[in-house]
């Protein structure tokens, strides 16, 4: 397969970000990506470009997507990333969701997109420490993403050092297994969690997972354009319960022309609640 010409480049970034929201400037995409691109089509056995994009086109190889989504997704993340926002949610959100839910009902917990699965992990983690709410309630926590590739490392909970930079020493004694210079997450917590490959701008998908009390949804939307960003947020609301809560990282904000949350300030931190 030859040099992809720059129009050919193009076209396949504007498929993603079609498909994936995921917007990349045009010179970027051909520095960052052109090489793994070139080596994707020539795996896959393609010795021009036209078949390959038409089989994307056309649905007839879905895993040619798939792999593109998880060349060009950037995945990084940790424990404890934006620490205060764990603390909001066991010391503000859940209480009130937990005061005003029906006895037995369960708190369901969604992080989108929850990358190679920490920052679910330190949801449960920030659950078990404060020890009193899950006692109360059954709790469900769900991570998805769109890259496979995470998700699969997700579902292993190993962890190098750089996963750890935020997590004090005795979080680490408590939930992992040090084996060399990898971490394993205990097998409990690893069997608590549930991981899924999804795309946010898969509405018939999206509608499946179910209801939720609060979305977890850091350092995404910076990925996409304005449009879709706020196609993502109004999806949001309609996935989250009455008085449900949103959390989004201090780098992303809901635009002040939707009218579909309430702004609140705890901290350094803004949160979102639902407008009922
Ligand atoms: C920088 S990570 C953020 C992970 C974690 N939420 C955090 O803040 O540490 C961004 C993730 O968004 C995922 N992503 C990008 N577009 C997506 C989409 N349309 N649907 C689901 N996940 C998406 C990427 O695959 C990547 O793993």
């Amino acid at each position: 397969m030859k040099k992809l010409q720059s129009e050919e480049l193009k076209k396949i970034r504007d498929l993603i970000q079609l498909k994936s929201g995921i917007s990349i400037k045009e010179k970027k995409f051909e520095i960052i990506h052109r090489k793994k691109i070139e080596k994707l089509i020539s795996e896959e056995g393609y010795s021009d470009f036209k078949t390959f994009y038409h089989d994307i086109v056309y649905n007839r190889k879905p895993e040619l997507i798939q792999k593109l989504y998880n060349i060009v997704t950037i995945n990084e993340t940790y424990f404890f990333r934006e620490n205060e926002h764990f603390r909001i949610l066991t010391e503000k959100i859940l209480p009130e969701i937990n005061s005003i839910r029906p006895k037995g009902e369960t708190i369901n917990i969604l992080s989108a997109p929850c990358s190679t699965g920490e920052e679910v992990y330190s949801i449960l983690i920030q659950l078990l420490e404060e020890n009193r709410l899950i006692k109360e309630r059954d709790f469900m926590l769900l991570g998805i993403d769109i890259d496979s590739q995470v998700i699969k490392e997700a579902k292993k909970g190993v962890y190098t050092e750089s996963s750890m930079r935020n997590t004090p020493e005795k979080i680490k004694s408590r939930y992992f297994k040090n084996a060399g210079n990898l971490y394993h997450i205990d097998k409990k917590l690893k069997d608590s969690v549930s991981f899924e490959n999804v795309n946010v701008l898969d509405r018939y998908k999206m509608k499946k997972l179910g209801k939720f009390d609060v979305i977890f949804s850091r350092n995404m939307l910076i990925y996409f354009e304005e449009n879709v960003r706020k196609e993502v947020i109004a999806n949001f609301y309609s996935m989250l319960k009455s008085d449900g809560y949103l959390i989004l990282s201090h780098v992303e904000r809901i635009p002040e022309s939707i009218q579909l949350f309430k702004k609140i300030k705890i901290g350094n931190s803004i949160i979102y609640k639902k407008n009922s």
